[in-house]
This record gives structure tokens, C-alpha cells and sequence, in this order.
């Protein structure tokens, strides 16, 4: 599929979704989160972000996860990509579990197999945008496959700003090159953090086609938060989170069955 689900519909074609799309998912487990509770601060400022939340992500496959805005969806996607622990639960990244991982362990990890586009981009300024999206290639002791950097660039409509620092793009531009440099490495599982949240809905568009065509070309896991119907339509699924925890999934979502769905939320 390389349309978004609505669209595959409106356009009067048959629904490639049936075709790819397996409720169980394609593959085995990318993400596992076990039981997984994160509470911050202490006593009466207490705040449990994610309460007891359990969920696999399947190989191969694109989410996306929605909710209000504090129902934990950026703490969801901090715990499983090992950005942040848990208070309390497993979180596994294929056959890994990073609890069990020393800090530097877990540094390389998601270096080498997570990708991460964060809601408030994380460019370095001092770095122009190649520097920026080769950055995790650069750590990594990896040399950039031009080809894909090529194309990655392109994609995202950032070929002509290549020399800029973060300090002379505009919000939406930057978050292109924080979604070019997370998926420069081909990793595993991409996480995204709305992004396209800044973007005009064509470039919007360009960046979900690019999320979504990694998941159908390469097999990559995607897992994207967005506020956007029309954004999670590009999605095999729309899990609702609502305060800290998974209260429903709709498969092959559209903006119309994910609207309605929010409105009983
Ligand atoms: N570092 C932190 N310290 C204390 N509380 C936090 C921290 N991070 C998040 N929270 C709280 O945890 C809850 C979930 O926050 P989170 O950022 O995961 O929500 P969200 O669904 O991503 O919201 P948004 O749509 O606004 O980005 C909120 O009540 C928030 O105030
Ligand atoms: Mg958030």
C-alpha cells in the first residue's frame, strides 16, 4: 500500500489494504512493551504517564498511536525506544530487553537499530543538514550509503538546504531533517513524534508516503504519534491511548472511522 487508507478508498480503487494487511501482523515482535508503568515526580505531585500498558508492535507493520494531549503518548514512545525506563515493566526490541542493558549498551542500541523523530526536532545548530542527518551514521562509525542519503534528502525536500544550519530553516523544515536523519540508518523501528505537526499538508503527505513506503518496501516498524486523522490513515492501525493507558485499536483506520472513534474517547 501507498496511499493512505482513506484515499485508497475515495479514489474508488480496491483497498490494497486488505491485501497487506495482517491483523496479526506481518512478522514477529519489533517492540514488546510488558506491564509497563512510568510514574514522574513523587508523593502528592505524583503523575502516573503510563499505567500497566502491555502492547506489541509486529515487524513490518505501521502504527499509529493517538490520544489527548497529556494521555502519556510521548512517554509511550520514550519507554519503548529505550529513550527513557520505566518505573516499572519490560520493554524488548526484538529479542532484546533493555532493562538489562548498561547505559552505554543502550546508547548503541538505539543508535544502531532505533530511529527517532522527536516533537521538538533535536537538530544540532551548529551542524548544516547534511551534518545533522548523517549525524547517527557519524556516531554510528558508519559511512552514508549516498545513494539512500540521496534519495532520503529528496524525499523530504531538503536537496537545496543541505548547507543551512537548523537557525535559518523554518519549524517544518527542520522537522524534515529530523525525519530524514532518523531513517538515514534504515533502522528496525522508526518512532516518530508528530511529525508532521509543523508541515503544510503536501509535504506532510511527502513524509507519511516516506514512513509508509519503509514499512511496505523494507520491512522497517513504524510507530507514529499524530493528532492528525488524516495523518494515522496511512496507518495499518490507530491505538487510543487515554490517561497512561490502551483503551482501543482500529485497524485499517480512515480519518472518518478515526474521528468518530476520538469523538467517544
Ligand atoms: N518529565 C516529566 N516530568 C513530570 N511529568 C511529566 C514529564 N513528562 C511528562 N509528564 C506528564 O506525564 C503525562 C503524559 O505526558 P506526555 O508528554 O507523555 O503526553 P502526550 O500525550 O505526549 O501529550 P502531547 O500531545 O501534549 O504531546 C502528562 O500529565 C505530563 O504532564
Ligand atoms: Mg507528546
Amino acid at each position: 500500500m501507498t496511499a493512505p487508507n482513506a484515499v485508497t478508498a475515495t479514489a474508488g480503487q480496491p483497498a490494497a489494504y486488505a491485501a497487506t494487511h495482517h491483523p496479526a501482523g506481518p512478522g514477529g515482535a519489533a517492540v514488546t512493551l510488558e506491564r509497563v508503568t512510568k510514574t514522574y515526580g513523587s508523593g502528592r505531585g505524583r503523575v502516573t504517564a503510563l499505567d500497566n500498558v502491555s502492547w506489541t508492535f509486529r515487524r513490518g507493520t505501521f502504527t499509529a498511536i493517538m490520544g489527548a494531549s497529556g494521555s502519556g503518548k510521548s512517554t509511550f514512545l520514550h519507554c519503548a525506544s529505550g529513550l527513557d525506563r520505566p518505573t516499572s515493566g519490560t520493554v524488548r526490541l526484538g529479542a532484546t530487553d533493555l532493562g538489562e542493558l548498561k547505559e552505554t549498551e543502550l546508547t548503541r542500541l538505539r543508535r544502531d537499530r532505533v530511529g527517532f523523530v522527536f516533537q521538538g526536532y533535536n537538530l544540532v545548530p551548529s551542524m548544516d543538514v547534511e551534518r545533522n542527518i548523517t549525524l547517527p551514521l557519524f556516531l554510528g562509525g558508519r559511512r552514508a550509503d549516498r545513494q539512500w542519503l540521496t534519495e532520503v534528502v529528496h524525499r523530504v525536500g531538503m536537496a537545496e538546504r543541505l548547507d543551512h544550519k537548523p537557525s535559518q530553516l523554518s519549524g517544518g523544515q527542520q522537522q524534515r531533517v529530523a525525519v530524514a536523519r532518523a531513517l538515514v540508518t534504515r533502522p528496525e523501528i522508526v518512532f516518530a513524534d508528530e511529525p508532521t505537526a509543523a508541515l503544510d499538508p503536501r509535504t506532510a503527505g511527502h513524509v507519511l508516503r516516506l514512513l509508509r513506503e519503509a514499512v511496505d518496501a523494507t520491512g522497517q516498524t513504524v510507530v507514529l504519534v499524530t493528532h492528525d486523522p488524516t495523518a494515522a490513515a496511512w496507518a495499518d492501525s490507530a491505538v487510543f491511548l487515554s490517561e497512561g493507558r490502551i483503551v482501543d485499536e482500529l485497524a485499517a483506520p480512515t480519518a472518518a472511522t478515526v474521528l468518530n472513534r476520538w469523538e467517544t474517547l
